[in-house]
């Protein structure tokens, strides 16, 4: 054999001995594979779980596999003893319980249980007898109830994560009374309890403050009671702590005299914290991130705040009553990434040293008190932001279209001159109340099909001329152009918006019908043309194509001609305001067919649309008793029609007595003819009602005055007679009954005749929604309603002349009672 001959083979050899070597050291050792009694503690695991959607659970111990459970999914067994160390199903869907068998795993070491749903069952108190765990992740599992004190058994352990039990059901939130069993964790560095609720632990600093080894301090939304100080010094677990984020709690400013100075991350934002910030934060040379946002901070900022903080990248002061005074030329020792300083008045110049920071894209400084032109400098950056709110301040001059923004706020400002042609870029742009002028021709020089916007708010400026044809931005769900002056046609290529939810052109001057091609955008959710120069029909197609309206407003036009009746089919509508146009014929009796006017309370409507980092509400303007507000938050609560001002005839249909969630009626200043629906009473949650200016005649119903909330009631101009009923309150809308010469009784001052008196009035017990179904009060009414009734009828029967009329009335009283009050009950009976 020759040399290289010899070497290969050796060579060979050498790498067959690896080989095996290799395969020897990854198969487990058939002599320790893990232990028959883990195996079937595994498969009692497994029996009590099911996947989340029905399906087959975790495929341990099928036939197929192999027999040794180390080879399971998620089961991880030790090298030298073979004994299963960890477990994790995270993220398995698995619904169900945990079987008390788990404690057959006494080597257990790492046990990770997140993202599955144990149907809001306490977490076991037998997980504390896996005396060697090191790592216990239970967090997103819909534990609840009170954590087990006998978690203080796991003396090994260095992770503890319970956060955020309510993922799947907001019922399922896990608390404790008291941490006492906390110290005895003190291998503890990462703690993780979030969302626990925390409320009655009044210790839980101390207890935090005897885990020397604690690096990550995690409470955010616990409820966490404020520090008491005297008890505790300075934390022991100061040296070590690197993060802490105890955001969105109940914290006074007793938490900075306890804060360590060697710390990365403190986050202290949504809690009860007042006074100064103390200038010693400043001194915390490590920090890199400081939340501080949504407390009641005053007082003044100064440089010594940040005198060492060369590290920090991540600023927000944002939401105090902060005031910012640095000087002229000062210049940070850091460099921020992202600035979050809104509502901290550092006016009225545009702060300078922004100037010194070249690496951030994040920036809100609005609400800011600067009352200045925006620095030629400021348009240099080269960046790109994400964000920049400039919002609510006095900036003047024009807008450049130097920067490129994600998204961009400079409204409430007095910026002025054209539009610059920034739109290619931005997602999300809100320029409203300003004083830009010039046309909407940017739109067509600046979008492109690929185009991202999906929020564009140009309301309230001085844009004026025709809106170019070229809208096809197929992102776009907000539009709103209310406030200038447009004129010309709504364009034809509106129709391709298709994601548009929210369409706001009102108060502008636009003119023509409104585009059929508008029954394309499907999504749309809200259409307020009011106060425009549009006219011909109200369109069928609004009710045929637009499923998801909820919210009409064609206020103050010249649509003419009659309702369609197609408008019924709109379930989800919830505002319909077509007040003063040129309106005829009658209304619609299909109104029972608008679901959302049918049923009391709330509905789903939030118009809540989140953004990338904006969310915003939509605003509706409404007439509520007489004045002109907007509304936002309670926009699921505002349920109105309101078609007043028009040329309506007939009568009012009964069919509107359904709509009994209706919270505002406005047929005022119609050619209305008929009586008031005798059922009128059953709209319990009315609070505005205004009918007058029409020519209604016969009695006002007495079922009106069973309308508990009413805080508003116009009847005037009309041709109403007879006596006013009694009522809790109709007798003190001293001006509602005016031009009605045939009413009398009070508040006017024209006393009835016995004829005009009509039925008796019984005196109604109103009980108060929240008892029971059928209260003493209801039968007590009802006996009395039948004994004067029956005194009534027989009585007039036998000595008054005009008894026929009476009786008749009392029948149809009696009737109207009785009927709001079975449907008061049904619709409690509905709701329970
Ligand atoms: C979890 O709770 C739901 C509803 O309460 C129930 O339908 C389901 O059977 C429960 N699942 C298990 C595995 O107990
Ligand atoms: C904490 O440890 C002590 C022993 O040092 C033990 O007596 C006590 O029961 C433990 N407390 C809890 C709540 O586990
Ligand atoms: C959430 O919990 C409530 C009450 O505990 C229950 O009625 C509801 O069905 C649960 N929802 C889900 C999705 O489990
Ligand atoms: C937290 O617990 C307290 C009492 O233990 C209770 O009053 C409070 O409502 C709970 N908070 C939440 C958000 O569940
Ligand atoms: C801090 O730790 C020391 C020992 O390192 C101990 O003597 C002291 O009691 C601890 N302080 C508190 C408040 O727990
Ligand atoms: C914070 O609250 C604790 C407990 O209520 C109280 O003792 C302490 O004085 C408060 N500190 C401040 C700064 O308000
Ligand atoms: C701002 O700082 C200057 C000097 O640094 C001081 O004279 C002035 O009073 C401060 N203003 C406020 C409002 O604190
Ligand atoms: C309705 O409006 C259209 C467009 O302005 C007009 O042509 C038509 O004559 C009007 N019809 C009535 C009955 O007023
Ligand atoms: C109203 O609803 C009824 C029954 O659901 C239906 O037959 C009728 O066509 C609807 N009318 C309109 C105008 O939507
Ligand atoms: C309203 O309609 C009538 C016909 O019904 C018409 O004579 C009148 O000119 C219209 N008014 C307006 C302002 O369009
Ligand atoms: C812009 O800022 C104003 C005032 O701060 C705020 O009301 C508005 O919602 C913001 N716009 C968006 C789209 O977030
Ligand atoms: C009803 O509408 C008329 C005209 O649009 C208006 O003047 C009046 O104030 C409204 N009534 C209520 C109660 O809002």
């Amino acid at each position: 054999m020759t040399l290289t001959n010899m070497v290969g083979v050796r060579c060979f050899f050498k790498l067959l001995y690896a080989i095996v070597v290799l395969i020897l050291l990854h198969m487990n050792n058939p002599c320790i594979g893990c232990s028959e009694r883990e195996s079937q503690a595994l498969l009692a695991l497994k029996q009590g779980l099911v996947a989340d959607d029905g399906g087959p659970s975790l495929s341990w111990g099928r036939e197929a596999q192999n027999k040794d459970c180390c080879g399971w999914d998620g089961v991880h067994c030790s090298d030298q003893t073979g004994h299963v160390v960890k477990l994790d199903l995270q993220d398995q869907y698995l619904q169900g319980k945990i079987s008390p068998k788990l404690i057959e795993l006494q080597h257990l070491e790492h046990l990770d249980l997140s993202g599955n749903n144990f149907n809001g069952s306490q977490i076991p108190d037998f997980i504390g007898s896996l005396s060697n765990l090191i790592y216990l992740d239970l967090s997103h599992a819909n534990f609840g109830g009170l954590i087990p004190y006998q978690l203080g058994n796991l003396r090994n352990l260095e992770h503890l994560d319970l956060r955020y039990q309510d993922d799947f059901n907001y019922s399922g939130s896990i608390y404790a009374k008291n941490l006492y069993w906390l110290p005895n964790l003190s291998r503890l560095k990462y703690l993780d309890l979030s969302v626990v609720n925390l409320s009655d632990v009044v210790g839980w600093l101390e207890a935090v403050n005897m885990l020397p080894k604690l690096t990550d301090l995690i409470l955010y939304g616990c409820n966490l009671p404020p520090p008491v100080i005297s008890s505790v010094s300075l934390l022991n677990s100061s040296k070590s702590l690197v993060q802490v984020d105890l955001s969105k709690n109940n914290l006074n400013s007793s938490i900075f005299q306890l804060l360590p100075g060697n710390l990365y991350f403190l986050d202290l934002s949504k809690n009860k914290l007042t006074g100064r910030i103390p200038e010693n934060i400043g001194q915390m040379s490590n920090l890199d991130f400081i939340d501080l946002s949504m407390n009641s901070f005053e007082g003044v900022i100064s440089e010594t705040h940040f005198s060492k903080l060369s590290q920090l990248r991540y600023l927000d002061l944002s939401s105090n009553s902060l005031v910012l005074n640095f000087s002229f030329d000062w210049v940070p020792p850091f460099q921020l990434y992202q600035i979050r300083l809104g509502s901290c008045k550092m006016g009225p110049y545009f702060p300078k040293w922004l100037r010194t920071q070249k690496r951030y894209d994040r920036l809100d400084i609005s609400d800011a008190g600067i009352s200045d032109i925006i620095p030629t400098w400021f348009w240099d950056l080269r960046n790109k932001f994400v964000y920049m709110d400039l919002s609510r301040n006095q900036i003047r001059g024009n807008l450049r279209s130097e920067l490129a923004y994600d998204n961009l706020n400079v409204s409430w400002n007095q910026l002025e001159g054209p539009i610059p042609s920034i739109l290619s870029s931005v997602s999300a742009l809100d320029l409203s109340n300003n004083k830009f002028s010039g046309s909407a021709s940017f739109l067509c020089t600046s979008t492109t099909k690929d185009n991202k916007l999906r929020y564009l708010d140009l309301s309230n400026n001085h844009v004026s001329g025709e809106l170019p044809d070229c809208w096809i931005l197929q992102q776009l769900v907000f539009l709103d152009l209310s406030y200038n002056s447009l004129s010309g046609k709504i364009p034809t290529t509106m129709g391709y918006l298709f994601s548009i939810k929210t369409l706001k052109l009102n108060n502008n001057r636009f003119v023509g019908e409104l585009p059929s091609q508008l029954k394309n955008c499907r999504e749309l959710t809200l259409v307020d043309v009011g106060e425009n120069k549009l006219s011909g029909l109200i369109p069928e197609w609004l009710g045929e194509n637009l499923l998801n309206l909820a919210i009409i407003i064609l206020r103050s036009n010249q649509f003419n001609r009659s309702i369609p009746p197609q408008l019924c089919h709109l379930t989800h509508l919830q505002i319909l305001d077509l007040s003063m146009n040129n309106i005829s014929g009658t209304i619609p009796k299909c109104l029972n067919n608008l679901t959302t006017f049918a049923q009391k309370g709330s509905s789903t409507l939030t118009m809540e649309h989140a953004y990338s980092l904006w969310d915003y509400i939509n605003e509706a303007s409404l007439t509520w008793k007489g004045v002109r507000s907007k509304y936002q938050s309670i926009l699921g609560l505002v349920k109105s029609i309101d078609l007043s001002c028009n040329k309506l005839s007939g009568e009012i249909p009964p069919e509107i007595t359904y709509l009994v969630g209706l919270v505002s009626l406005n047929l005022s200043r119609n050619q209305l003819t008929g009586q008031i629906p005798s059922r009128i009473g059953n709209l319990q949650e009315l609070d505005s009602l205004d009918l007058s200016r029409n020519q209604i005649n016969g009695r006002i119903p007495i079922s009106i005055s069973w309308i508990n909330r009413i805080g508003y009631l116009d009847l005037s101009e009309n041709n109403l007679s007879g006596k006013i009923p009694i009522g809790t309150q109709l007798q003190t809308f001293d001006s509602a009954y005016g031009g009605n010469p045939l009413l009398c009784g009070e508040p006017l001052p024209r006393i009835c005749s016995e004829e005009e008196k009509g039925p008796r009035q019984f005196v109604l017990v109103n009980e108060d929604d929240k008892d029971g179904l059928i209260t003493q009060g209801f039968y007590i009414s009802m006996g009395l309603g039948f004994a004067v009734g029956f005194w009534g009828v027989c009585g007039t029967l036998l000595l008054n002349m005009s008894c026929r009329y009476t009786y008749f009335n009392f029948l149809t009283f009696l009737n109207d009672w009785l009927y709001v009050n079975v449907e008061i009950i049904r619709q409690r009976i509905l709701n329970k």
